[in-house]
């Protein structure tokens, strides 16, 4: 597995793999937008020249937001989704951010079992905090170099 920044020729890629994933998919502008931040950071695995999944994460001074983590369905439990994690760990380590933290609706029990075996931990429920459908988030957070 190769994983690397994403770069402007990956984006149509994203996009795919967004549409299946998501019901609120980004546009292409949407992911193009978030590749030109420069607190932004997209990491992207590539399994045999095909992307096979990304995380789009937003860096602050002490933190880390994931905004997004997608694997192509025939991708999946192959390790893509953890390999992701890792490498966003180190491009953290790196950058001396301290805390990784995202939100997920309370249903996805894929996305809240990959958290967990990472080594996330549970901060609380946000109720309602989902629309389309309505729906609780968890919110979980991991501390970088515990
Ligand atoms: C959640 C998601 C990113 C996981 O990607 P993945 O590459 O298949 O995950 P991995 O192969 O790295 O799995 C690592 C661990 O996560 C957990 N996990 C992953 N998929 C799971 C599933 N369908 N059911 C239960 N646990 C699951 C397991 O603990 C797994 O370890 P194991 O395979 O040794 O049991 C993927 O299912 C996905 O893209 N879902 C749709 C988008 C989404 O919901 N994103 C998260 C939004 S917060």
């Amino acid at each position: 597995m190769d994983v690397r920044m994403i770069e402007k020729r990956d984006i149509e890629q994203v996009h795919e793999i967004e549409k299946n994933c998501f019901s609120d998919a980004w546009s292409i502008t949407g992911i193009q937008e978030s590749l030109d931040q420069n607190h932004t950071v997209l990491l992207g695995a590539w399994l045999d020249r095909k992307l096979s999944g990304y995380v789009i994460a937003y860096l602050s001074i002490d933190d880390c937001e994931i905004a997004r983590i997608a694997v192509d369905g025939t991708c999946r439990r192959k390790g893509v989704a953890l390999k992701l994690l890792e490498e966003l760990k180190n491009v953290c380590l790196k950058r001396q951010v301290e805390r990784i933290m995202l939100d997920v609706r309370s249903s996805n029990e894929a996305a809240v079992s990959l958290y967990g075996k990472f080594g996330f931990t549970q901060d609380g429920i946000r109720k309602n905090f989902y629309v389309r459908p309505t729906e609780d988030a968890v919110l979980m957070s991991f501390i970088i170099g515990k």
